[in-house]
């Protein structure tokens, strides 16, 4: 299949967009968070064509995005108090919320749970081909299963060429990590993925909120709720070790590594340490006054480190508070949860 390359700005090209996913075929689209892999999600055949061209399993389910808030009505009908509180606080924006679905939302969407998990975007492409497409789209990030989500046109391009009908680029995305998901399908609302909206943000609305317990650790017999938080996702080719301790105590720990291998290296560092690394091929996130900028480079970074063969890879630690909670996490996931401690060695 040859797959169309649009401009976000090419007004027929969105008609055509719309038109593609309400006959069945897949869009993918830039959102705020990341991009995403789009298919009518009433449609079950436009799910299995996700999963298809991801790679995905179908058992982990989809976030269905919608473009306005009285879309809510034909996915349920049991709809929490708390769903408005938080809509009316965070959407459109970087909240996936999940709530019982009714019986006529597909399985082939929701990986046979009889939950649905919703996110209205805040981004103007995604707005546009979702009220184009009919309404509801499913989509999932627009990678190829067990790499890193896309933060540009050309990743997606990279992974799902040949494999989907159409791309919209619309340029960097703006945040660079996926949505928050809470889960308010029970009674204490449970936060199942950090994101950019973050627990102390929910909980000034909600009052109290619980966050998965195994999301930033490595936990025996723990199992995450959110399907897709089980598998080794966002994984770069190389091996990734990420390093806690003080900025001087992490550079030195790093510095007797890429000294002692013969493997070709990457550092993934900040402003503030890139000039304390002698060799290797050194990747700054940006700076550790502005978590945004880190959070927008990762996914990015762990890109090029596979496009240059990197075969080792020593990554920083960052601060947990606030958004780096999200960021951290993303980084656990990505070196497999390996973490060298290097505190007290300086
Ligand atoms: O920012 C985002 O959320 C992006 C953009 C495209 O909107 N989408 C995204 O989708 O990250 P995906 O499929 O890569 O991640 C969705 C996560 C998976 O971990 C999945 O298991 C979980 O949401 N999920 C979806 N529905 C669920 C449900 N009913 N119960 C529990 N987890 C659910
Ligand atoms: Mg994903």
């Amino acid at each position: 299949m040859d797959t169309l390359i649009i401009n976000s700005n090419d007004k027929a090209g969105m008609k055509k967009a719309g038109d593609i996913i309400k006959s069945g075929g897949l869009v993918a689209f830039p959102t705020e968070t990341v991009y995403g892999l789009g298919g009518d999600a009433f449609n079950p055949s436009s799910s299995k064509k996700i999963y298809a061209a991801k790679g995905r399993p179908s058992d982990n389910p989809l976030i269905v995005h919608i473009a306005e808030l009285s879309a809510l009505d034909r996915l349920s009908d049991s709809i929490p108090e708390t769903l408005y509180k938080l809509a009316d606080a965070f959407w459109p924006g970087p909240l996936t919320m999940i709530i019982k679905k009714l019986a006529s939302v597909p399985d082939e969407t929701t990986g046979g749970l009889d939950t649905v998990a919703i996110r209205m975007p805040h981004h103007p492409v995604a707005l546009e081909l979702i009220r184009e497409g009919g309404g509801y789209i499913a989509a999932p990030s627009a990678n190829a299963s067990g790499r890193p989500s896309p933060t540009l046109a050309s990743h997606v391009s990279e992974d799902l060429s040949g494999r989907i009908d159409m791309i919209i680029d619309g340029g960097e995305v703006g945040i660079g990590i996926e949505s928050t998901i809470v889960d308010l399908s029970s009674d204490v609302p449970v936060i199942l993925r950090p994101g950019y909206v973050t627990e102390k943000m929910l909980s000034r609305v909600l009052g109290h909120v619980e966050t998965d317990p195994t999301l930033m650790k490595k936990t025996e017999g723990g199992r995450p709720k959110a399907p897709g938080m089980r598998y080794r996702h966002y994984a770069p080719k190389g091996d990734m070790q990420l390093f806690k301790g003080s900025i001087s105590e992490v550079a030195d720990a790093i510095n007797r590594k890429l000294s002692a291998s013969s493997r070709k290296c990457g550092v993934l560092c900040c402003n503030e340490s890139k000039d304390l690394y002698h060799t290797g091929y050194v990747r700054s996130l940006g700076s550790r006054n502005d978590m945004d900028s880190v959070a927008l480079n990762i996914y990015r970074a762990l890109r090029e480190f596979d496009d240059e063969g990197i075969e080792e890879i020593y990554a920083e630690s960052f601060d947990t508070e606030g958004f780096g909670q999200a960021v951290m996490n993303r980084l656990l996931k990505a070196a497999g949860y390996n973490i060298i401690n290097t505190e007290g060695t300086k």
